[in-house]
Parts: C-alpha cells; sequence; structure tokens
C-alpha cells in the first residue's frame, strides 16, 4: 500500500560561498564545495501523486503548465525516487511557489528540494536528510542545500554518493539573530537561467580555475567564523566570494551578466555606508539582479531606514533562518 500524500515545504537558500559551475553535468557534481542560510520567509509547497490513470509525468506551478525544460529538471528528481522505490507509475505534481520564479530568488532551490520530499513520502521511502539531499541534487545544485535548515554545506564528492549537504556548526547566537534583507528590484524571469549561466562560464570564462580555489580559500576562512559567532568576518567573506562569482560571467565569451545599474548601485552604496558608519551590513548576489543584505538583527531598521532613503521603489522582504523540509497532511493545503 502507497502511503497517502503529504504536501512537503523546503525553503530556499542564499548561499555565502556559491556554487557555479558543474564538474559532471549528468551527475550534478559541483566543481567546489558551497556554503548557505536556508531563509524562513521564501519557500515552496508540493504535492506529488504517483497514478496510474496519468498518460505521464505532469507538473503545474501556482496552476500553470510548466515548460518542457522545467518538467526534465523535475522528472529527474522523480526517476531518482522511482528507481528507489522500484515504482514505475507516473506522477502528477501540484506546486505552489512562495517566492518569484527564476527571478533569482533560488525558486529552484525550494521547488526541487520540495519535489524531491514529497515524491519520496509518496512513494513510501524514510530516507535520511543526506539521502534526500542527493536526490533533490539531481534536479538543482541549489536545492541540494534546501533539505536542511540553517547554515548548511553542500559537499562537492567525487560520485552520486558523496555530493549533498549536512548543516554547519555555528554560534547559536549567530544562527538566531542573523537576518537577511532581500532588496528586490525585478521579480521577473532572468534572461538566463543559472544552468545556461554557468554551463558558458566553465565552458569559456578564464577565471573558472581562480574561482574554485577562491571557492575554497573562502569557505576554509568561513567555516572558523560562523562557529565564532563573528559576523563581520562571515560578512565580509560572503561579500567577496559573491562578487568573485559575478566577475566570472564578464570574463566569459561572450560576456554578461546578472547585474542591473540599480544592483551596482546598491553594492556600491553599502561599501560606502559601511565604511562610513559601524553598521554591519554586507551584499551577496544570486544569478539575478536582486540583491540579499546580511545583517544582525539589531541593525535591521537601520538598514531598512536607509534602503527607503536610497532605493525608495525597491521591494524588500526582512527575513531569518529557516528550517529543513516540513510535512502539511493533504486535506490541509497550507498557505
Ligand atoms: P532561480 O533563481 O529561481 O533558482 P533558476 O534558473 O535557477 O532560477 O531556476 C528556475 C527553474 O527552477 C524553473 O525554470 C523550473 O525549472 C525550476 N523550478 C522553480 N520552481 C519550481 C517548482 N516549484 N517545482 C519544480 N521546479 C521548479
Ligand atoms: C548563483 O542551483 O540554480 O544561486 O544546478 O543548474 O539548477 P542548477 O543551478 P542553480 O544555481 C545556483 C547558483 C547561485 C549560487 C548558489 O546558490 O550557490
Ligand atoms: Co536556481
Amino acid at each position: 500500500m502507497m502511503p497517502t500524500p503529504q504536501w512537503a515545504r523546503a525553503h530556499t537558500n542564499i548561499a555565502l560561498i556559491k556554487y557555479w559551475g558543474k564538474k559532471d553535468p549528468k551527475l550534478m557534481l559541483p566543481a567546489n564545495d558551497s556554503l548557505s542560510l536556508t531563509l524562513a520567509d521564501f519557500y515552496t509547497d508540493t504535492l506529488v501523486r504517483f497514478r496510474g490513470d496519468c498518460p505521464g509525468d505532469s507538473l503545474t506551478i501556482d496552476g500553470q503548465p510548466v515548460s518542457a525544460g522545467a518538467l526534465t529538471k523535475a522528472v529527474r528528481v522523480l526517476d531518482e525516487v522511482r528507481r528507489r522505490a522500484g515504482l514505475t507509475l507516473p506522477a502528477q505534481v501540484i506546486s505552489r511557489n512562495h517566492v518569484p520564479t527564476a527571478a533569482g530568488l533560488a525558486s529552484s532551490a525550494s521547488g526541487l528540494a520540495a519535489l524531491a520530499a514529497a515524491a519520496a513520502q509518496a512513494a513510501g521511502l524514510h530516507l535520511t536528510e543526506q539521502e534526500l539531499s542527493r536526490i533533490a541534487r539531481h534536479g538543482s545544485g541549489s536545492a541540494t542545500r534546501s533539505v536542511a535548515g540553517g547554515f548548511v554545506r553542500w559537499y562537492a564528492g567525487t560520485d552520486d554518493a558523496s555530493s549533498y549537504a549536512l548543516p554547519v556548526a555555528a554560534a547559536p547566537a549567530l544562527l538566531q539573530d542573523i537576518r537577511v534583507l532581500a532588496v528586490i528590484f525585478s521579480d521577473q524571469p532572468k534572461a538566463i537561467g543559472s544552468t545556461a549561466g554557468m554551463a558558458q562560464t566553465v565552458a569559456t570564462s578564464s577565471y573558472f580555475p581562480a574561482w574554485t580555489e577562491r571557492a575554497e580559500r573562502d569557505l576554509a576562512a568561513l567555516l572558523p567564523a560562523l562557529a565564532a559567532g563573528d559576523f563581520p568576518r562571515v560578512g565580509a567573506i560572503a561579500e567577496g566570494n559573491a562578487l568573485a562569482m559575478h566577475a566570472l560571467t564578464w570574463a566569459a565569451r561572450p560576456p554578461f551578466t546578472y547585474f542591473l545599474p540599480a544592483t551596482l548601485a546598491l553594492v556600491q552604496g553599502i561599501q560606502a555606508w559601511r565604511a562610513a558608519a559601524p553598521v554591519p551590513v554586507y551584499a551577496t548576489i544570486d544569478a539575478g539582479p536582486n540583491v540579499k543584505l546580511l545583517t544582525l538583527a539589531d541593525h535591521v531598521a537601520a538598514v531598512q531606514e536607509w534602503l527607503a532613503d536610497h532605493f525608495p521603489t525597491a521591494r524588500v522582504v526582512v527575513t531569518h533562518a529557516g528550517p529543513g523540509i516540513q510535512y502539511y497532511p493533504e486535506r490541509k493545503e497550507p498557505r
């Protein structure tokens, strides 16, 4: 007997050490280890039903059937679950994003992690977070880290079994007090998706070898800073790592960037403000024009005020560390 399906909720994450490049696109093995913070206020809810009366796998996000490319990513996750469960039934997948889709706010992280969890649950598999993270990885790299809560490290690994994510030890006060302000300039889908952008970077960017070395050094410095709860150190490492990642895209052929003019203006504005005032606030940017500001709870009001003065039209969402996967009964669709 198959279990009654449940909604699975997974939260997005923001990488402090970025994943930007695959060493094995088929197995979805990244070029370097990465490290992120799971976010409480951006998430995906997904329900999977394996059913014999469907012609094939289907996926809707917010009621809309998805493109062929999006379905392909989802099918990779479904196939991993079916293989482990010894199932051949098609899946009907219903998903709701509480995060803009494909806008650089990590919908692929929450989306594919929620799918992995919902599919495994519906197939009757009982998996550890580590095993579930391996399944999510087949859909989207950043989804590997969205299975767990708090600070999470994705070990690059060398094969399917060794490429997974686990929570990272951090000072409890830092995990409690860290805040992320998502500064949203655009919630429209980006012109170059993450998968294509990083593939072009790996193939053509002259900085790529330097990037993987840099990411390793940044991670080695970040781990003790997290353990010690040294927020200014954590912020400075994260900001530097994000800007190094974006430098890669300018050095690709053809060159490209995810930045809008406002993205650069905000990064420069934050750096100048930090130099002038004792406010610990740092910027990080994923594959999109939107910026995430890292700060501590005590400084949120000051940062909000500064944003209202300097970027009055941007939408700002304040969030904090979020949990790993959660489940809700089917008849109670979560809000
Ligand atoms: P983002 O910055 O939002 O992560 P990406 O280009 O990395 O942008 O990923 C966007 C893709 O993630 C979508 O085109 C789709 O394939 C996938 N995706 C997003 N949300 C979901 C979801 N809820 N369920 C399944 N796949 C999703
Ligand atoms: C800039 O995980 O979206 O957000 O593995 O091809 O689905 P695919 O790409 P994705 O890339 C995330 C890139 C990033 C950095 C990060 O989250 O580590
Ligand atoms: Co993504």
